[in-house]
């Protein structure tokens, strides 16, 4: 970055030819807009339609870092404000840091090691029901996606409970799915049809069954975990709305923000990790390695710990394949990036995904190759790569993200070989919050 440097602004005329482009292959096109147009690029679209776009490591570090305070990311997640309420994804100011410093703890090694052995179990339980009838094919994403939520719930809520997985599992994709910006626009819609023909019976209920649902499911979790035992988490929590200190609410929020943030990410790294193992299974050799090392048992946590080249191999994977692709802002005041001024209330976008792709950083960005994670050769990168974000909104969970992606890894390569699925169709991608497949991820699994 070079203070001085202003932000290219791209109007609709020149943005024009990007779009088709953007729109039919959305991550690669990213890279190829950042390399042509820079860093820092200013859509100004329509009124409506301005974006601030960063590719660019050092004015990453001073949105995250330097001017966090002077962004926040609360409006954008206004669509989703009945599911998320006040938890930590969407609070601010002394909210926020009250519960940051409540939760935190959660998310400490020294919690975190109480784990190891249900994250195994859970593994293998989920394995053995995918594979039961003899199904040698796996869909992946769906595979971890059960096991990641499985275990979020068991080690953040109650280990004791028989959770209602499937069902969870679609009262969150109806939610997300409904906030989207067709079905915001439907409703508004709806509202104003409504507003005109007063009989008109509501087309949009305001709240959705699957919210009415999922509150259900976490007032019943709440309730058995009480009478069983309740996890540290869940615990805290309870014990700070019984003396007072946050409310009911805020612990129903907490948990729905868990649910939001706590597994769907995890699962897509893991997901996106065994694809890598089979797509790039020359690079496996140094994980196979360390794997053997431990002559058919699972690491312990100092064990994990000195197992660099298996962390080297999720990282890399963190970068190829990041399950978070963009992180958004608005401005709460007008704020200079050299010599261009983002308006109060403009709206920015880091790229995580075009970041870790950048040729000037990486020299060979698309290149599955864990040895770049060599602390001499990442050195001075780490705004150049953001899977768990950075400053004071980094993920809370990225403890337990990077413990769950290892373990899991080792103990699923440790049950078998993982290779291409022959009739996997070629891989679309979504744009959603989430970087996953369109079609699935299908692999071999041979035991
Ligand atoms: C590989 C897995 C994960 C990835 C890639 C990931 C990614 C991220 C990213 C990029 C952010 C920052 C968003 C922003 O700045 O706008 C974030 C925030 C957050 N993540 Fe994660 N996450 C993962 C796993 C987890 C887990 C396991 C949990 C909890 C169990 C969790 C809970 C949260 C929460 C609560 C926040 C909001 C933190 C705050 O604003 O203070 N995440 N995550």
């Amino acid at each position: 970055m070079t203070n001085e440097q202003a932000a290219k602004v791209l109007g609709i005329r020149k943005f024009l030819p990007w779009l088709p482009r953007l729109l039919r292959n959305p991550f690669p096109e990213m890279v190829a807009l950042a390399e042509q147009e820079g860093g820092l690029i200013y859509l100004d679209l329509l009124p409506s339609q301005r974006l601030l776009v960063i590719t660019d490591p050092e004015w990453a570090r001073y949105l995250l870092k330097d001017q966090h305070q002077n962004f926040s990311r609360r409006t954008i997640l206004n669509p989703l404000s009945d599911f998320l309420g006040e938890g930590l994804f969407r609070s601010e100011g002394a909210l926020w840091q009250q519960m940051h410093t409540l939760i935190k703890p959660a998310f400490h090694d020294r919690q975190i090691q109480h784990y190891y052995e249900l994250i195994t179990q859970e593994a293998d339980s989920w394995l053995n029901q995918f594979t039961e009838k003899g199904n040698k094919e796996i869909e992946v994403e769906s595979f971890s996606s059960r096991l990641l939520l499985s275990l979020l719930l068991k080690t953040q809520f109650c280990a004791t409970i028989e959770y209602p997985i499937e069902e969870i599992l679609q009262c969150q994709l109806e939610i997300i799915a409904s906030s989207s910006y067709i079905q915001l626009k439907k409703r508004w819609l709806s509202n104003q049809l409504r507003s005109i023909t007063p009989g008109l019976k509501p087309i949009w209920r305001p709240q959705l069954p699957a919210l009415d649902r999922l509150d259900q499911i976490i007032t019943d979790i709440r309730a058995r975990a009480k009478k069983e035992q309740p996890c540290f988490l869940l615990a805290q929590l309870e014990e700070a709305a019984t003396q007072g200190t946050i409310t009911d609410r805020q612990v129903r929020d907490e948990m729905m923000n868990l649910i939001f943030a706590g597994f769907d990410t995890t699962a897509a790294a893991l997901a996106w990790t065994l694809y890598a193992a089979a797509r790039y299974p020359e690079t496996l050799p140094p994980v196979m390695k360390e794997l053997a090392s431990l002559e058919g048992n699972m690491p312990n946590p100092t064990e994990l710990s000195k197992m660099t080249e298996t962390r080297f191999f999720v990282q890399e994977s963190l970068r190829m394949f990041p399950p978070i692709w963009a992180l958004f802002r608005v401005s709460l005041q007008p704020t200079h990036f050299g010599n261009f001024q983002l308006p109060q209330g403009g709206y920015s976008m880091v790229s995580i995904y075009g970041m870790h792709h950048l040729p000037s950083v990486w020299g060979d960005p698309w290149e599955f190759r864990p040895s770049r994670f060599q602390p001499e050769e990442f050195r001075g990168k780490s705004f150049a790569y953001l899977p768990f974000g950075h400053g004071p909104r980094i993920c809370i969970g990225k403890p337990l993200a990077m413990v769950e992606c290892q373990l899991l890894f080792l103990y699923l390569l440790k049950k078998g070989n993982w290779k291409l699925a022959e009739n996997q169709p070629p891989i679309k991608i979504e744009t959603g919050i989430i970087r996953k497949s369109k079609n699935g991820l299908k692999l071999r699994y041979e035991p």
